[in-house]
């Protein structure tokens, strides 16, 4: 026994910041974001936080599996941008929408939503939670630094949300962790103290973009390759892949290397949201729940990779 989706949610802030609105912030233009990562526009936070956006797509989610708060069992959620370090986005999601389940963060940055699915099957796998929501939710406006022109044209903000319960649509997993903080970080709270004489944080992302490519674009396709061997899936068999959405070019060199799956299955959905990080999966797995693109049955990987540096794909049978 694994797990079954429910229902899916999101939420994304209403206002839209475009390539153009960038350039007038920093030396950048509409042509330059475009050709390097074809994000065109992405969806800014005015007035909510990580926690009221989790909320909304956790609502979401319930409305359209039909689970009250009160049937939870577990809240998992995913986020480099929270409200707070303490308390974790889990627990002002439990009192948001009014859930009394235990409640936690896990922190995987962009690979995080993945993270999720494979804790949230292992504990319905033993039996003991039923109903357990999952959250990537990001307010990546908060920690970019909008002076740098290198990340901050690449990310936006959301929320994306499932219900899972017990079923047998999670066929299996691969999970890869090269431990490091060479290639990209954030840092946490510089911090006051008197006695402190280390080095000073710099609390926002930091990325050295030529790597993160280089690693993306040979992660991406190696975990999904290793993935089907393990499920004994033939690529020809996948019906739609689900990338963490960071770069389209980074997305097409990967459908590139995976030759037996036609590039029009990496669905995709950059060039509105830019990278939403631990929501970006949720949030383009509900689009296209929205759209009525997956059919019962249909076979579904999912990928991701980010700081960690992490790489990891799971399949989903719909
Ligand atoms: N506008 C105009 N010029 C820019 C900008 C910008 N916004 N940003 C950088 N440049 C310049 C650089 O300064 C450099 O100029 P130089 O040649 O005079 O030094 C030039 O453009 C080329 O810079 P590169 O970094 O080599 O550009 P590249 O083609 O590699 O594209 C990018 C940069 C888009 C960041 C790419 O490396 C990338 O997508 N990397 C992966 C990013 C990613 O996936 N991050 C994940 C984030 S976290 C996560 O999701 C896990």
């Amino acid at each position: 026994m694994s797990f079954q989706i429910l229902g899916t949610g999101r939420y994304v802030p209403e206002h839209v910041v475009t390539n153009d609105d960038l350039a007038k912030l920093v030396d950048t233009s509409d042509e330059w974001i475009t050709t390097r990562t074809g994000i065109k526009t992405r969806h800014i936070a005015t007035d909510e936080t990580a926690s009221q956006m989790a909320a909304e797509a956790a609502r979401d989610a319930l409305a359209r599996s039909g689970v009250r708060a009160e049937e939870l069992d577990l809240i998992l959620c995913a986020t480099v941008s929270g409200d707070y370090i303490v308390p974790g986005l889990a627990c002002l999601v439990q009192r948001e929408i009014g859930a009394s389940c235990p409640a936690f963060d896990l922190n995987a940055a962009c690979s995080a939503f993945l993270f999720l699915l494979e804790t949230a099957a292992a504990y319905i796998s033993t039996g003991r939670y039923d109903k357990v929501l999952v959250i990537g939710a990001e307010q990546m406006s908060r920690v970019v630094d909008w002076t740098d022109r290198s990340t901050c044209i690449l990310f936006g903000d959301g929320a994306g949300a499932m219900v899972l319960g017990k079923g047998d649509n999670y066929l299996g997993s691969h999970l890869t962790v090269r431990g490091g903080d060479e290639v990209l970080r954030m840092d946490t709270l510089p911090g006051i103290s008197p006695f402190y004489t280390g080095p000073k944080s710099h609390p926002y992302v930091q990325m050295n973009g030529s790597e993160t490519y280089k690693f993306a674009t040979r992660a991406v396709p190696g975990e999904i390759g290793a993935l089907l061997e393990q499920c004994g899936v033939e690529q020809s068999q996948v019906d739609w892949v689900i990338c963490h959405q960071a770069n389209r070019r980074i997305i097409e060199a990967a459908a590139r290397r995976l030759k037996g799956i036609p590039s029009e299955k990496f669905l995709m959905n950059i060039q509105e949201y830019g990278n939403t990080s631990a929501a970006s999966i949720p949030l383009l797995v509900d689009e296209c729940c929205r759209k009525g693109l997956f059919h019962e049955g249909d076979l579904i990987v999912m990928a991701a990779f980010g700081g960690g540096l992490s790489s990891t794909a799971c399949l989903v049978r719909w």
